[in-house]
């Protein structure tokens, strides 16, 4: 009888012993870190435990880094930042960066396209609605929130489905933390995969499938998203509550 080998998933997203370096000065000490395809990963810790640093890392954004990045079972490592965001990963950086002096259409139609599947202008307004009527507004003029669904929206023209996002409900009133809530569970639900460094834990637990806490630039933790009060009993002491 011949035997059929199990099928293994490749995760979409796969850190190995990541060490990160800003100068002389080191901020990720060996992060171990995979994201399956269609899993929400929240990534939490205090302010400086190196959340940002991870995301750039897997960006190729800094230069002095160490370890093995994997995207879509691809090793990326040695590729510089375009050709890693070619390998269908966007990120949406904490501050944003939404171009002031373009328009909500201009900013939307920037993006380099790297896949098929990117969204037409008329899906992401029909994620994001409060958009649509800005759409002829410049993004110097938008409120955070609309600048966060823009850069949102922008990742997603480019046809990424892993998505990297830093803090997205930083500073948001939370009328607009549910929309960008709703949005993320969309996407989430279409098999989109997520790393999602937060510090609003709530918001994690209502995302994430599963959320790993990072300490001292190296992930200390992990917990599946089973049960909310579980998941926050086991990584209450890598937070801030
Ligand atoms: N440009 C930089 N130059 C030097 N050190 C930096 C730089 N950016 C970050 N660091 C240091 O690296 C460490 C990790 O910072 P990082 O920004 O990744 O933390 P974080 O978890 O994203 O914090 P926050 O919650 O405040 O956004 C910190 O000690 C920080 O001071
Ligand atoms: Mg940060």
């Amino acid at each position: 009888m011949t035997e059929i080998a199990p099928t293994t998933t490749q995760p979409a997203l796969e850190v190995l012993d990541l060490k990160t370096w800003y100068g002389a000065s080191q901020a990720l000490f060996g992060v171990d870190l995979n994201v399956m395809p269609g899993e929400v990963v929240g990534l939490v810790g205090r302010n400086g435990a190196g959340k940002t640093t991870v995301l750039r890392s897997i960006m190729g954004l800094l230069p002095r880094q160490t370890g093995r990045i994997l995207i879509g079972g691809l090793d990326a490592t040695t590729r510089g930042p375009a050709a890693r965001a070619r390998l269908g990963i966007g990120y949406c950086p904490e501050e944003r960066a939404v171009f002031a002096s373009l328009t909500v259409a201009e900013n939307l139609a920037l993006p380099p396209s790297i896949g098929p599947s990117g969204l037409s202008e008329a899906e992401i307004f029909a994620l994001f609605p409060n958009l649509e009527s800005r759409r002829h507004h410049y993004g110097g003029q938008l409120s955070g929130g609309e600048q966060q669904m823009l850069a949102i929206g922008r990742i997603l023209r480019t046809g990424a489905r892993t998505l990297l996002l830093d803090e997205p409900t930083e500073g948001l009133a939370p009328v607009i933390v549910r929309q960008i809530e709703a949005a993320l569970i969309t996407l989430k639900r279409r098999g989109y995969t997520m790393l999602l460094v937060e510090q609003n834990f709530g918001f994690v637990l209502r995302v994430a499938d599963r959320v790993a806490a990072i300490e001292h630039g190296a992930v200390v933790a992990e917990s599946i998203v089973d049960d909310p009060d579980l998941a926050e009993q086991r990584l209450a002491q890598h937070l801030v509550l």
